[in-house]
C-alpha cells in the first residue's frame, strides 16, 4: 500500500506550493485534485453543457476521459492527448468549478480516479475532501488555512505572474469567498477539517515554515534516513 499525504484547505491557503515541495523532498508524486474538477468544468464549457444543471453535468461527466500520467514528480492530466495548461485557471473556470464540484456523480468519478493513482506509488494529494472522503484513513492528514485577505493576495499575484488575469485583490477575494461558501456548504463531501487532521494557519508563516510543520508531523518511518 502506497503512503498518502493528504492536504485539504480553501483556495489560496498554499496547498499547491507546500505539496510540491513536500513531494519533491520525499520523492512522492504531487497530485492536484482541483485540476480534475477544473478539467471537468472546462470540458463542460467547451461542449456547451449548462453547469447550473446537475443532471446535464452528471450525464456529460460520465463521458469525459482523463488520462493520468506520472511526469517529473507529479501526476499530469491529458484530455484527448492534450494538456489543459492555463485554460483551466481562468476566472471563468473559477466561477463554474464550484457548482460542477457539487455534483455527486462528478465527485464519485474523481474520487475513483484519485484512489487509483496510488498504484503509481507514494503520493501527496491536495484538495478539499482528500482527508475526509478520498483517503480518510491515511495517518498523514493536514488542514491548511489562512486569512481571506492573505489568500486573495496570493491568488492575485499568481494570476498576474502567470498572465492568466489582471483582477483587483477585491475581485479575487470576492470570487474566492464565493467558492469557499459553495465548497464548504455542499451536501456531498464539503470542505471541512477532518477529525484528527493537523491544522496549519499559514497567514503569518513562510512557505519553508509550513513545509517544516508538515514534515515534522509525518509518521517518522516515512522520512528519509537521517532527516
Ligand atoms: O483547488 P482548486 O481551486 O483548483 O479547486 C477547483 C474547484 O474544485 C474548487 O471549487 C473546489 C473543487 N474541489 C473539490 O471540490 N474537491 C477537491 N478535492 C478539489 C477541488
Amino acid at each position: 500500500m502506497a503512503n498518502v499525504i493528504a492536504i485539504d484547505g480553501p483556495s489560496g491557503a498554499g496547498k499547491s506550493s507546500v505539496s510540491k515541495i513536500v513531494g519533491s523532498k520525499l520523492g512522492y508524486l504531487h497530485v492536484d485534485s482541483g485540476a480534475l474538477y477544473r478539467i471537468m468544468t472546462w470540458q463542460c464549457l467547451e461542449n456547451g453543457v449548462d453547469t447550473s444543471s446537475p443532471e446535464a453535468v452528471a450525464e456529460f461527466a460520465s463521458k469525459v476521459e482523463i488520462e493520468c500520467r506520472p511526469e517529473r514528480g507529479a501526476i499530469a492530466y491529458y484530455v484527448k492527448g492534450e494538456a489543459p495548461g492555463n485554460r483551466i485557471r481562468t476566472p471563468e473556470i473559477n466561477a463554474h468549478a464550484s457548482p460542477v464540484a457539487t455534483v455527486r456523480e462528478v465527485r464519485s468519478r474523481i474520487t475513483a480516479i484519485l484512489r487509483g493513482l496510488a498504484a503509481h506509488g507514494n503520493l501527496v494529494v491536495e484538495g478539499r475532501d482528500i482527508t475526509t472522503a478520498v483517503f480518510p484513513d491515511t495517518p498523514a492528514r493536514f488542514y491548511l488555512t489562512a486569512s481571506p485577505e492573505a489568500r486573495a493576495l496570493r491568488r492575485q499575484k499568481e494570476e498576474v505572474e502567470k498572465g492568466i488575469a489582471n483582477q483587483s485583490a477585491e475581485a479575487v477575494k470576492a470570487s474566492l469567498l464565493a467558492r469557499d461558501r459553495i465548497d464548504s456548504t455542499r451536501k456531498c463531501a464539503p470542505l471541512r477539517k477532518a477529525d484528527g487532521a493537523v491544522e496549519i494557519d499559514s497567514t503569518f508563516l513562510t512557505l519553508d515554515q509550513v513545509v517544516e510543520a508538515v514534515m515534522s508531523a509525518l509518521p517518522p518511518e516515512w522520512l528519509p534516513a537521517g532527516a
